[in-house]
């Protein structure tokens, strides 16, 4: 990775490595942001499914919702353009836990956390550095495996970004998703997060949310232009065309050479020993 391309297009705030999109003003001021108690928050780390859920989401509601641009996104005005919108809230982050504006938790606004195989991740993120002109560049798969395993990339560590989530678990306002699930039984997990939301779904809805929310529909819907292209729940791009890759669990397979899947196990080992993942 070129330091000149790092330095122009990443800054660290409280240790993590941040995009200019999000201006450190901005990332100063959400300790004290006003939240709503019916705010929606959308949580994931970079490359774990978070448009696809924001899709399923916005479905189910038929009420007006609006799906804002990341709260970490932009400069300071971000926060104002979010206090003057006057329908419910649906706010996407790739905020760890901690650095969450603190009147999201004592307001016990609901969260849904969506979390995927961070190898499947690493791999995802690896083409995300390599298309997307905010990104430092990365010229080897090699070197972009060594800097997610030191958490060296935008949005730091996968393993600090999910403990910090995980202590939380449990707590009734916060919903644990996993991409692996919904790639396997979509349907069910669309109904989980349909009485989460305490929303009234028939079965037949939930069918035809399914059916619009596939990875080939989502994608031609942003190649057709059906959805701003403009428009992403990613901090860390406005191209939606970006986003649609390959849309599968086990693509790392074709990535990790065996010595890499060890030493990642390794570290996952260690990291995790106290998750329940
Ligand atoms: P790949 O790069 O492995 O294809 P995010 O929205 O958090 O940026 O995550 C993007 C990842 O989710 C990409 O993974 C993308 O292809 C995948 N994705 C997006 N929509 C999907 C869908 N409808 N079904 C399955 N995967 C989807």
């Amino acid at each position: 990775m070129s330091n000149s391309g790092e330095a122009e297009l990443l800054h660290t705030f409280k240790g993590i490595p941040f995009t200019t999109r999000s201006s450190p003003e901005l990332l100063k001021s959400l300790d004290t942001f006003d939240a709503r108690e019916d705010d929606v928050l959308l949580v994931s780390y970079p490359k774990s499914g978070t448009h696809w859920l924001a899709g399923v989401i916005t479905k189910l509601y038929d009420t007006q919702v609006t799906i804002t641009s990341p709260i970490e996104f932009g400069d300071i005005s971000q926060l104002e353009e979010l206090n003057k919108l006057s329908s419910k809230r649906i706010i996407p982050t790739h905020l760890d836990y901690n650095m969450l504006p603190p009147n999201f938790k004592k307001k016990k606004c609901k969260m849904l956390y969506i979390s995927r195989n961070p190898k499947d991740t690493a791999v995802s993120m690896f083409h995300y550095y390599r298309d997307n002109p905010n990104l430092p560049t990365v010229d080897t798969w090699t070197a972009f495996f060594d800097l997610f395993l030191k958490g060296n990339v935008v949005c730091g560590s996968w393993f600090d970004h999910f403990l910090s989530w995980e202590e939380h678990e449990n707590e009734n306002n916060i919903l644990f998703l996993f991409y692996e699930d919904m790639k396997k039984d979509l349907p069910k997990v669309v109904k989980e997060i349909s009485l989460f939301l305490g929303l009234n779904v028939s079965d037949n809805d939930i069918q035809d949310i399914c059916k619009k929310s596939s990875f080939s529909e989502m994608k031609n819907d942003t190649e057709k232009e059906n959805s701003d292209p403009t428009h992403t729940v990613c901090a860390l791009t406005s191209n939606r065309k970006l986003i649609f890759r390959k849309g599968a669990v086990g693509d790392w397979k074709n990535y990790f050479t065996p010595k890499q899947n060890i030493r990642f196990q390794e570290i996952f080992n260690e990291k995790m020993k106290l998750s329940k993942m």
